[in-house]
């Protein structure tokens, strides 16, 4: 059985969290990671306290597991997110978008397992020191708001910077991904991408099979311009933002493009005008599973590989 201390401090059965995915992560597939032993996250994204509420509300009728939230620091309701997360008694907070220092004292103060997603030891290195139980190291592979280093240089570094566990998380899809992320030193993974197609998942169909249909080439940055990089799909709206990044339009223009973008592809499946957020993994993700057979695979797959590898040694 593959069981980290990761899994003893969150009282979760195994060492893997459904990344917080903004317009995506809902109750329903939250429940069902949580249900199959993960921990499921439900993405507070720019939603307000009364949508939050809901869903932790709706979480709760499925499951009785431990499973947590993701507050986005940029939120205009990050403040009454933040509140609701103490309210509701709320086990787990992953932050994304930032640094948490303004709410971890409130939150440790309630007992919250506070686990801030990084994308540089600096940071991973700050929060450590303001009380985050774990951290997210999250490489550049992933689909969403990215860093630049990668999760094969960046964990082992924020690993060693650091004394809490430390969750893996960018282009693992399978149990090699998941081995790997251990021999590098993380207690846990965090897989978005490959939860995209989880039949719990809500996403729209035309999101789904552009992941299914995706390879090794598939997405691309854009963003770097405005300090906020993005990983997705190749689209037309990738195209037409990275023609107006390369053509020198403003922080501002640019931002105004990107409003509204991943909405209309989650919930609308609009091709046209749809951001369609995604990892560099998504070329192995080739079917729709439900949320325990994609968290039984990850996990299965990797105690088949850890047991193998000692096989390389004489
Ligand atoms: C569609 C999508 C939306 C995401 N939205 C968020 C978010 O709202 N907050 C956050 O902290 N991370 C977000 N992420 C990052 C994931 O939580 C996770 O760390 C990442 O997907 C892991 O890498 P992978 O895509 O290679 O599995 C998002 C990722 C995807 C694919």
């Amino acid at each position: 059985m593959l069981k980290t201390p990761l899994c003893d401090l969150l009282g979760i059965e195994k060492p893997v969290f459904q990344g917080g995915m903004a317009w995506i992560a809902d109750a329903s597939l939250a429940s069902a990671v949580s249900e199959a032993g993960g921990l499921g996250i439900i993405a507070a994204m720019n939603a307000d306290a009364n949508w939050l509420r809901d869903q932790i509300h709706e979480l709760r009728t499925r499951t009785d597991k431990p499973f947590g939230v993701n507050v986005m620091l940029m939120s205009p309701f990050a403040d009454e997110v933040a509140q609701v997360v103490i309210d509701e008694r709320v086990p787990v907070v992953v932050t994304g978008a930032g640094n948490p220092a303004k709410y971890m004292k409130a939150w440790n103060d309630a007992s919250i397992k506070v686990i801030p997603v990084v994308a540089s030891v600096a940071l991973a290195r700050l929060v450590a020191r303001r009380g985050a139980t774990a951290v997210v190291a999250e490489g550049t592979e992933s689909g969403g708001h990215i860093g630049e280093t990668s999760t094969m240089a960046l964990v082992p570094q924020v690993v060693d910077a650091v004394d809490i566990p430390v969750v893996a998380a960018g282009g693992i899809a399978d149990g090699r991904g998941v081995a790997a992320a251990f021999m590098l030193g993380a207690a846990g993974v965090q897989v978005g991408t490959r939860f995209l197609v989880a039949d719990e998942c809500t996403v729209s169909e035309q999101y789904k099979e552009m992941v299914l249909k995706a390879n090794d080439t598939s997405t691309r940055a854009t963003g770097r311009s405005t300090g906020h990089p993005v990983r997705a799909l190749k689209s037309p709206f990738t195209n037409a933002y990275a023609k107006s990044e390369a053509a020198g339009a403003s922080s501002e223009e640019l931002g105004a493009m990107g409003t509204g973008a991943l909405r209309k592809a989650a919930m609308d499946g609009n091709y046209e005008e749809g951001s369609f957020l995604c990892g560099q993994i998504a070329g192995m993700v080739n079917e729709c599973q439900s949320a325990r057979e994609i968290v039984d695979d990850l996990v299965d797959g990797a105690e088949r590989v850890l047991k193998g590898a000692s096989a390389w040694v004489a």
